[in-house]
């Protein structure tokens, strides 16, 4: 495997998957790198924690690092390139280009975390540009941002293929995050009832259509926890917006705060299986 801080070494390829991290690597990465090797492309991981998707100077701070570890798991999983670029590559004084994310960026984890999605984009854009992939991976557990950077690809007509991977999950069903690292044991059993709600949300779509109803019932269950939840959605995954009658794909995301660490979820299903 090859280290890079910059792409010069990548100008002359075109059959790039990139697969975008801000390191910390964990299983669900490492997921996401078997599925780029499915692809038989040249496999590039960048690792880049973005100051500019961080509305909070201190979660900025706080975001797990080991960049020792993560070039290891690249080394063992023998990736062609990590890309660890300094943030003078990334945003050169010289200027970049700044991009907004607008109303859906700004709704959901965007309300909580204003400018989050449009520093996402800005990353994504400038990795790229400078990179300039045929395939790119991405999880779906950030599904706010799988949304917005496939609207990305389609508004700048980027010739470039999007995959999507699976949420791996613990056992007990908790979704694998960087962030993860940051709970305590009791913070991470806690965390479990994250997906606990999302389930609960699922099967009661199953009986009944009373959202307030369902909507209550996966509130107690997280207060009974003495989990803060931020949000609790049931949207159109086309629109990223409330369901409409004619609704078939739907995704319930959820954010909530667990020892002061912010943590998201969301499961999807389409409207068939609540009938
Ligand atoms: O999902 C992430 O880890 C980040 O948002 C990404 C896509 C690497 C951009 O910094």
């Amino acid at each position: 495997m090859k280290i890079l801080k910059t792409t010069n070494l990548l100008k002359n390829h075109n059959d790039i998957c990139l697969v975008p991290t801000m390191g910390a690597l964990h299983d669900g990465h490492i997921s996401l790198i078997h599925k780029a090797k499915e692809t038989g492309l040249k496999i590039v991981v960048s690792i880049f924690v973005n100051k500019l998707q961080f509305n909070d100077e201190q979660d900025f701070i706080n975001y797990p690092r080991d960049i020792e570890k993560d070039i290891k798991i690249l080394n063992d999983l023998d990736v062609d390139f990590a890309f660890i670029p300094d943030e003078e590559t990334i945003y050169p004084k010289s200027g970049f280009e700044n991009l907004y994310s607008g109303n859906i960026g700004n709704k959901y984890e965007g309300s909580s975390r204003p400018g989050h999605f449009d520093g996402v984009l800005t990353i994504v854009n400038r990795l790229f540009q400078l990179i300039r992939p045929h395939t790119v991976i991405f999880g779906s557990k950030d599904i706010q941002q799988l949304f917005l950077i496939k609207k990305l690809i389609l508004n700048k007509k980027y010739d470039i293929r999007i995959i999507e991977q699976n949420t791996k999950r613990t056992k007990t069903g908790l979704a694998l995050s960087s962030r993860n690292k940051l709970l305590t044991k009791e913070g991470m059993k806690k965390a479990e009832n994250i997906f606990k709600a999302l389930l609960l949300v699922q099967n009661e779509l199953e009986k009944s259509t009373d959202l307030i109803d369902i909507d209550n019932k996966a509130k107690s269950l997280l207060v009974s926890e003495n989990i803060q939840l931020d949000y609790l959605e049931i949207l159109d995954m086309n629109t990223f917006s409330p369901p409409k009658g004619d609704s078939k794909d739907f995704v319930i995301i959820i954010a909530v705060v667990i020892e002061g660490v912010r943590l998201i979820d969301n499961i999807r299903f389409k409207y068939e299986e609540i009938k």
